[in-house]
């Protein structure tokens, strides 16, 4: 059985999802499976596997082929006594640690319906994540589809003026930032402290490919040096253009689906879905090895 990646399109700019056979990931991987997987997430940038069902600690094994696993922590308002996963597993589900799902008025659970806004994972962090690695345990089979968008796609379709305007823009990002864009202000000092924002570049450029991709997210709060409603009103045209359907794909969970995304050349979101059913899903996250900008010190 030997590993094949296919095009699931979108049928414009190429495709940038692959669905990937000939795998079965509970095993260990060969470093030619590992360069092939490599090689295809830089053909497409997200890539789609069927029928894995697994275990944490073999979640956590196959990701770590690609790079050290992210400290999770920072990442949310979970206290780390009602975490329900192992460290190195994003809890990215309904659930809480008897596996129930949230009241609807739950902090956590408002908090968690900011992956409703296109993100890239971790982009308030001052060094953001290379992969990110989204096991679906249990799905529901009406709503809670993820969306992604290439924003490698969505550079390339800019005009030459907003190019050259952008180049060597950078933005602030914080989870204070696309919370606050819910409404969700109910945060407290500590929590304020640890989502203190971090600088990222507008544009970043792939280290492999060479490529240039729009580096947006939720997350991204402000410009530095701009006024703030001019940063806010221009990063909403960004993000208007960027996710426009051309450069999109819906990803429709079947159970054991596993489906593994750069972040730093794409965004995702997921899209409502009833949340008084369980839907548990298990990230785990790849860390990137240095930040896009000088950091300010702290
Ligand atoms: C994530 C995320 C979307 C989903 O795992 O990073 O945003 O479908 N999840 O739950
Ligand atoms: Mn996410």
């Amino acid at each position: 059985m030997s590993l094949r990646i296919s095009n699931l399109g979108p049928a414009d700019h190429g495709g940038f999802v692959g669905e990937v056979d000939g795998i079965d990931i509970t095993e260990p991987l060969a470093a030619v499976q590992v360069a092939a997987l490599e090689a295809g997430m830089d053909r497409y940038a997200v890539l789609v596997f069927h029928g894995q069902d697994f275990t944490d600690q073999e979640q956590m094994r196959f990701s770590q082929y690609f790079g050290a696993l992210e400290n999770t922590t920072g990442g949310n308002i979970t206290k780390p006594e009602e975490r329900r996963l192992p460290a190195g597993m994003a809890d990215v589900s309904n659930l809480d640690q008897s596996h129930k799902p949230y009241a609807r008025d739950d902090r956590r659970r408002m908090f968690n319906l900011g992956n409703q806004l296109w993100h890239s994972d971790s982009s308030f962090r001052a060094i953001p994540a290379k992969y990110s690695i989204l096991s679906g345990r249990i799905t529901v089979d009406e709503g809670g589809n993820t969306e992604f968008a290439d924003m490698r796609a969505a550079y390339d379709a800019l005009d030459a003026r907003t190019k050259a305007e952008i180049e060597e823009l950078v933005c602030e990002h914080s989870l204070i930032y696309s919370r606050g864009t819910l409404g969700f202000t109910d945060l407290t000092e500590q929590e304020r402290a640890m989502f203190t924002p971090v600088r990222q570049r507008l544009v970043r450029t792939h280290p492999v490919t060479g490529r240039k991709s729009l580096y947006l997210s939720s997350h991204a709060g402000t410009i530095i040096g701009w006024p703030m409603p001019e940063a806010r009103a221009f990063l909403r045209d960004l993000n208007e253009h960027a996710t426009n359907p051309r450069f999109t794909y819906a990803h429709r969970w079947r159970q054991h689906d596993l489906v593994m995304w750069d972040n730093r050349t794409t965004m995702h979101r997921v899209r409502r879905f009833d949340d008084t059913r369980v839907r548990d899903m298990r990230r785990t996250t790849i860390a990137g090895d240095a930040p896009t900008v000088a950091q300010e010190a702290a």
